[in-house]
């Protein structure tokens, strides 16, 4: 079972794991198996990273849990309705838990009064997006071994 619910303190080394777990062993595509791009990328999901993100105001964090066990991470801005981060742990890979993580911030973002939500997408995630929705938002940026896609989602039905 799958839950998602806002992250605390508490969950600041669980998220740095997930995330930097997801994005060495499941983003590839992305860095080429490369150990400095690796180390690049994580370098900034560590505890404390997560800890004053947290303490950020107008950034919302949160923990997926698969059957009790961190499985993804996510955090999203009120500010401009961006995802900044959605991470699926790699033993959790294709259970679900990006979806419901996604599910979740987008319908955080359209309660908060927010129209369309923006992410940049990387390439590994780029498909999972579009199958979710998500269009492009501007042409890729190279990025590393591939591209980054910024996109974007209709969150209101238009009837405001
Ligand atoms: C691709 C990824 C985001 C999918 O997350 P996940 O938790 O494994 O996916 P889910 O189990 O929620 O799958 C949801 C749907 O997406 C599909 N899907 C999963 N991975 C996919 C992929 N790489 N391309 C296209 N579709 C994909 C699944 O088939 C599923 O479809 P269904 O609902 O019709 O059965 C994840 O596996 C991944 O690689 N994450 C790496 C971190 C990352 O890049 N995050 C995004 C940062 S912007």
């Amino acid at each position: 079972m799958i839950n998602i619910r806002d992250a605390t303190d508490a969950d600041a080394e669980a998220m740095s794991e997930v995330v930097t777990a997801s994005i060495r062993d499941l983003c590839s595509i992305d860095h080429g198996d490369d150990p400095r791009r690796i180390a690049q990328w994580n370098s900034n999901k560590t505890p404390a990273h997560f800890r004053r993100w947290l303490a950020t105001p107008g950034m919302r964090l949160f923990l997926a849990e698969r059957d009790g066990m961190p499985a993804g991470a996510g955090s999203l801005s009120l500010d401009d309705g961006v995802i900044q981060l959605a991470y699926v742990a790699p033993q959790h890979r294709s259970h679900g838990v990006t979806s419901a993580l996604l599910a979740h911030m987008e319908a955080v973002l359209r309660q908060a009064g927010i129209d369309t939500a923006r992410l940049i997408s990387t390439e590994t995630a780029h498909r999972f997006y579009v199958k979710a929705g998500w269009v492009a938002d501007g042409p890729p940026v190279p990025r590393m071994d591939a591209y980054s896609h910024p996109m974007r989602k209709q969150l209101a039905s238009g009837s405001a």
